[in-house]
């Protein structure tokens, strides 16, 4: 069977020195995508991904990469490139024909969704791990670990199944692992030297704060924006003081079409309590230095204007007049107001 042959990717080399300034783990791993429709009707969707950035794309018309960085080659040549290529094609078609003759027998309904991840993972100072998994509408199902499946807990006799098909497939499971052994962390490691600008890069965090919708009567829903981030990590929390507010709602890291993040954090406060706090913001690109974004009621700038800037204009301009009268008219009406 073609099929599996090509799963690229993952193991276990001991970590090397280049992922050294990295966050950890460092991940590579290709994610195809089937969507089942009926027998006839299929959709591919593959993508390859370095942690959480997106490397590659994959036309599934030709089977053709699509290099989403000038570095998303690593060091490989264009004939190692284009047999992984070739591969992954034949892989995808393999893999999509063995759940479409088993529609029946593992009782998949249509229309359904098999997602398979494989990889392999760095850390530093450990043996690499590597992985392919094999999800149906989005649960786990299998995953392919020393040269044979295991089913899920949770996949039930499907998975069961799925494995015992799988596990016959013999010389493919063998290709899969030297793929895994191999070409994996060599890939990856190429990938972090050639793309070592663009991940290792600093941007500084802009943040802002603003309202959010009311959460209930007497409410506020303070917000806190940060954005343009890169790397990934950060640190963010609503402070009163030095004391962290443990309210605060951190909601998930979104990304930027440049490859930096954004993120907004919430916190619910009585209006009355919302003075005094502030939004911290601790980053690898601020210097050790965190940024603090102090909360203003929105309506200090107008009662500013009504408790101090209009009683002074009011006091000058009757001070003018008083002065204008005094200095140009003698007449009574000055004790009453000026008509003209
Ligand atoms: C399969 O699904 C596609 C798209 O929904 C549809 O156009 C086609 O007629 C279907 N074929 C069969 C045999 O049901
Ligand atoms: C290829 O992917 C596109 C989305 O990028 C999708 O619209 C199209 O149906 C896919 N074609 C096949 C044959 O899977
Ligand atoms: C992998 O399989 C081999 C042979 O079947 C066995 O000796 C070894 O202990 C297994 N390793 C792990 C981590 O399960
Ligand atoms: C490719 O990069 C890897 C990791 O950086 C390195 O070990 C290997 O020697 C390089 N291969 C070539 C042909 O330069």
């Amino acid at each position: 069977m073609l099929f599996l042959q090509l799963v690229l990717l993952v193991v276990l080399l001991p970590g090397g020195d280049s992922e050294d300034a990295f966050q950890e783990p460092m991940s590579f791993q290709i994610i195809l995508t089937v969507s089942f429709y009926n027998h006839s009707w299929t959709q591919n969707l593959g993508s390859a991904w370095l942690n959480e950035l997106q490397t590659h794309s994959w036309d599934n018309k030709t089977g053709a990469f699509i290099f989403l960085w000038p570095w998303s080659r690593g060091n490989w040549t264009t004939e190692q490139l284009m047999k992984l290529e070739k591969l992954l094609y034949t892989y995808s078609i393999g893999f999509r024909q063995v759940f479409q003759d088993h529609v029946r027998h593992w009782q998949l309904e249509y229309p359904f969704q098999v997602q398979l991840a494989e990889g392999c993972k760095l850390h530093t100072g450990e043996a690499s791990v590597g992985f392919v998994r094999i999800a149906y509408q989005g649960a786990d199902l299998a995953s392919f670990q020393n040269m044979t499946w295991w089913p899920s807990p949770k996949g039930g006799s499907r998975a069961q199944q799925v494995c015992k098909l799988f596990n016959q497939y013999h010389m493919t499971n063998e290709g899969l692992h030297t793929l895994f052994s191999d070409s994996c962390p060599r890939f990856l490691l190429s990938l972090l030297d050639a793309g070592k600008e663009d991940l290792q890069r600093q941007e500084r965090p802009e943040a802002w704060l603003s309202t959010g919708p009311s959460p209930s009567p007497g409410h506020l829903l303070l917000v806190c924006h940060i954005s343009g981030f890169h790397p990934k990590p950060v640190w963010v929390m609503w402070m009163r003081g030095e004391k962290e507010q443990q309210g605060t709602q951190r909601g998930d890291v979104l990304p930027h079409g440049d490859g930096t993040w954004y993120l907004q954090t919430s916190l619910d406060v009585k209006a009355s309590e919302a003075a005094d706090l502030s939004c911290r913001v601790r980053h690898s690109s601020l210097g050790g230095q965190d940024m603090v974004l102090h909360w203003e009621q929105p309506h200090s700038v107008g009662l500013v204007f009504l408790a101090v800037i209009v009683p002074l204009v009011l006091l000058a301009g009757l001070a003018l007049w008083l002065w204008k009268c005094w200095k140009t008219h003698w007449r009574p009406q000055c004790t009453g107001f000026p008509v003209e």
